[in-house]
């Protein structure tokens, strides 16, 4: 059900990395398209000690600094809309001036977006819900990580769950707000083509790269306490897996989506024990070469010594009728060769070759999500020729490059999607209480099984493709990752 317009968003955590890097620009694009509703004013909040000018200022050159070229009047227009109340969610007066500035400019449904560290999340909720933003116009924004391990994050959502019902808790992952991987459920359910053969039948094993060239980039702090399973896969994986893996919703719509996506996380199979050794490889950068460029080890930016990891590979499977014996390969890591974020299907074989001892590879459907948007389809074709000493094939790919396809359409970052959502109420590519505390047991169970075994990350160099004990993992099972 979607609930009315927002009239007023409430964005706590605003001098913040996220807000300035992320919020704050696509706040400014939604405003230069004219797409954020006509009467919504934005109040920023954080704890520094700003005035309305002070905050202006600052919002204007972090949206120029991250590349939005600045027309003075849309500028002006979007900071017409904001305000800012400083405020400090330990100091219950900060929070009642906050509440008080936000109850007296608005006129209907009011967004609250939590940018800070999610241990303040349950505490400014109770002070929202004290000051009468927590009633029925009114709807929570969280950003990730809900949490630590699954027990925090069940801490957070009773906290959140005390002054907002479930229905008005929209939880960020941006992964889904992208572009690419609304595709992804485009290309799965708008098309006939693929659905009789995606499942266990047809596939032999599905892979999910999502791969960084960046390193810790000054986040050094936040990152050494969570690593690459609770930065990346916790999260983003966990989501993408879920839109592959999942049944067809019938329809676009919260309920629907996430039903579906909550039985993909319920079915996978627990990486417990010794298990855990064979399904899972942990890695952590040592010195190396990105772009002929060297770059320093994670414990020399970080300066010390450290056992998080920054990379990690799994091989997943889900236990149910449709993907039963199918391993999903899911890798994620900091300062890999190149930035990618990718999805391969490779098909079983033929059952029966034709051609004599002509070798035939499977097809596979490879769907890049970023950094271009591409789709491609390998099949076996004749190699032009007489053949006399017999038919020759070879691998082609049908390939279908949708930055081309629409070059004319502007493409949207994934906070600019997200926010109009939330705006408007529509939870469908937010993230359900169940789906992220089934995500936290998962992996809490594979990093009490590491922690258990005494199994550290293993070193690999900045510039390749994780330890080799992550080639190992698809070998030991005929597979090879797609590179
Ligand atoms: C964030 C992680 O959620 O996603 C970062 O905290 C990571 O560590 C980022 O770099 C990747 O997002 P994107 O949109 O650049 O693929």
């Amino acid at each position: 059900m979607s609930r009315p317009m927002a009239s007023m968003l409430v964005l706590f955590g605003a001098t913040g990395d996220l807000a300035q890097r992320m919020l704050l620009p696509a706040l400014y694009e939604l405003q230069r398209d004219r797409l954020l509703p006509d009467g919504l004013r934005i109040l920023a909040s954080s704890r520094s000690d700003l005035d309305d000018a002070g905050f202006r200022a600052l919002a204007a050159g972090s949206i120029e600094r991250h590349g939005h070229p600045l027309d003075p009047a849309v500028l002006r227009a979007l900071v017409d809309r904001i305000q800012y109340q400083p405020a400090d969610s330990q100091d219950p007066a900060s929070m009642a001036k906050l509440a008080a500035a936000a109850r007296d400019r608005h006129d209907g449904d009011v967004v609250s977006h939590l940018s800070t560290a999610p241990r303040l999340y349950a505490s400014i909720c109770e002070a929202l819900g004290q000051h009468g933003l927590g009633g029925s116009d009114s709807r929570v924004l969280l950003e990730k990580p809900i949490g630590h391990d699954l027990a925090s994050a069940i801490a957070i959502n009773d906290g959140v769950a005390r002054v907002f019902d479930e229905e008005r808790v929209f939880r960020v992952d941006h992964y889904p707000g992208k572009e690419g991987v609304q595709n992804l459920i485009s290309l799965r359910f708008g098309n006939a083509l693929f659905e009789p053969l995606w499942n266990a039948r047809h596939v032999e094993q599905v892979q999910i790269t999502v791969s960084e060239t960046v390193g810790v980039e000054g986040r050094g702090d936040y990152y050494d306490h969570s690593g690459a399973m609770r930065d990346m896969l916790q999260n983003h994986l966990l989501q993408l897996l879920c839109l592959v893996a999942m049944e067809p919703p019938s329809q676009l719509e919260p309920s629907a989506v996430r039903n579906e996506k909550i039985k993909v996380l319920r079915s996978l199979r627990a990486i417990e024990g010794a298990d855990a050794a064979s399904h899972s490889v942990a890695g952590q950068y040592t010195a190396g070469a990105i772009d002929g460029r060297a770059v320093p080890g994670y414990r020399e930016e970080l300066g010390r010594d450290s056992r998080t990891e920054t990379f990690v590979a799994l091989r997943a499977h889900i236990d149910n009728w449709r993907w039963s014996g199918v391993p999903f390969y899911l890798r994620t890591g900091k300062r890999l060769p190149r930035r990618c974020t990718e999805i391969y299907l490779q098909f079983r074989a033929v059952p029966h070759s034709i051609f004599g001892g002509v070798e035939t590879q499977p097809n596979a459907l490879v769907i890049r999500l970023q950094p271009e948007e591409r789709i491609s389809l390998t099949l076996m074709s004749k190699t032009p020729g007489l053949d006399r000493q017999g038919l020759k094939l070879s691998q082609v790919s049908l390939d279908l490059d949708l930055h081309d396809a629409f070059e004319k359409v502007r493409r949207r970052s994934a906070y600019e999607r997200l926010y109009l959502d939330a705006l408007e109420g529509n939870g469908t590519l937010f993230v359900r209480r169940d789906e992220t505390e089934t995500a936290w047991q998962w992996v809490d169970g594979i990093l009490h099984a590491w922690h258990q075994q005494g199994l550290a990350p293993k070193p690999y160099p900045a510039g390749t493709w994780g330890p080799s004990a992550a080639v190992t993992l698809t070998e030991r099972h005929g597979h090879s990752w797609r590179e």
